[in-house]
């Protein structure tokens, strides 16, 4: 997809690898200022280098955990102050720590609701002043099918994307009068390194649930997010646009 984001500048959590660097990079394909957060410094910085010698956009990177939410306001008026605004929120930041129900520990339940889903309402509530003062933005958090349907051996993380439903619903509503518009990806199976990790048996038994019968791209999710963010979904609100293949129906 082939759209124009020149002007705007777009803030993505977890853009560092996998799906946050392709959805970035898709960004700056459209001519869009990159705001990138990760924890992961050396990458990020790699990413924000290569992103910003192959398209020739600005980009600002900070190491930002989602959950701090002190430093996610200065980030954004970072945003405002060297970039000139903020009108694009790409909530994408998010881990696993999967385990059976019976097994999960207290700690495994907590990171994953902490970063996943607090780290979705601390960067949203950030990024939202800028948008509010400016009467338009747009913010697309990456849910999971998992949030729809559920997953046995992931009940934390389920729990986290089906709060981030819940959540963008909500804020949807919310900021609506102020010409902001919130809306969620839930992908399906994606080929990234987190999903790297899964046993070859599970990846089958997807692979057989997935009536395209093929593994999603991130530039599938990628070409989603442009979708939400352009003008082109102004009357989109309050959404889940599920890309999976088919596999939830
Ligand atoms: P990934 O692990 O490759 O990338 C996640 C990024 O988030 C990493 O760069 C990581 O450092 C960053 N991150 C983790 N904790 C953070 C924190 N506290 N603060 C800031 N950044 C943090 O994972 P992937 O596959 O690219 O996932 C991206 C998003 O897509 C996640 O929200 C994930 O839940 C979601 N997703 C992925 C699917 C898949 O099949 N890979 C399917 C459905 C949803």
């Amino acid at each position: 997809m082939s759209q124009s984001f020149e002007g705007k500048v777009v803030w993505i959590t977890g853009a560092a690898r996998g799906i946050g660097r392709v959805i970035a990079e898709a960004f700056a394909r459209g001519g869009a200022s990159l705001a990138l957060t990760d924890v992961l410094t050396d990458d990020l910085k790699v990413t924000a280098d290569d992103l910003s010698s192959q398209f020739g956009v600005r980009v600002i990177h900070e190491n930002l955990d989602v959950t701090d939410a002190s430093g996610a306001a200065a980030f954004a008026k970072r945003c405002q102050s060297e970039l000139g605004g903020l009108t694009i929120l790409i909530n994408n930041a998010g881990v696993t720590r999967d385990g059976l129900l019976m097994r999960m520990s207290d700690e495994d339940w907590e990171r994953v609701i902490s970063v996943n889903l607090k780290g979705t309402f601390v960067c949203t509530q950030a990024a939202s002043r800028p948008m509010m003062k400016a009467r338009y933005g747009k913010i697309v958090n990456i849910a999971s099918v998992v949030g729809v349907m559920g997953n046995a051996g992931q009940a934390n993380y389920a729990a986290s994307k089906a709060g981030i439903i819940g959540f963008t619903k909500s804020v949807a509503k919310e900021l609506a009068s102020r010409g902001i518009r919130a809306n969620a990806v839930a992908p399906g199976y994606i080929q990234t390194e987190m999903t790297g990790e899964l046993p070859e048996d599970v990846k089958q038994a997807y692979l057989a649930a997935i009536p395209l019968r093929e593994l999603g791209t991130p530039q599938a999710v990628a070409d989603a997010c442009l979708f939400l963010a352009s003008p082109t979904s102004d009357y989109v609100t309050g959404q889940v646009l599920v890309v999976d293949g088919g596999m939830h129906t």
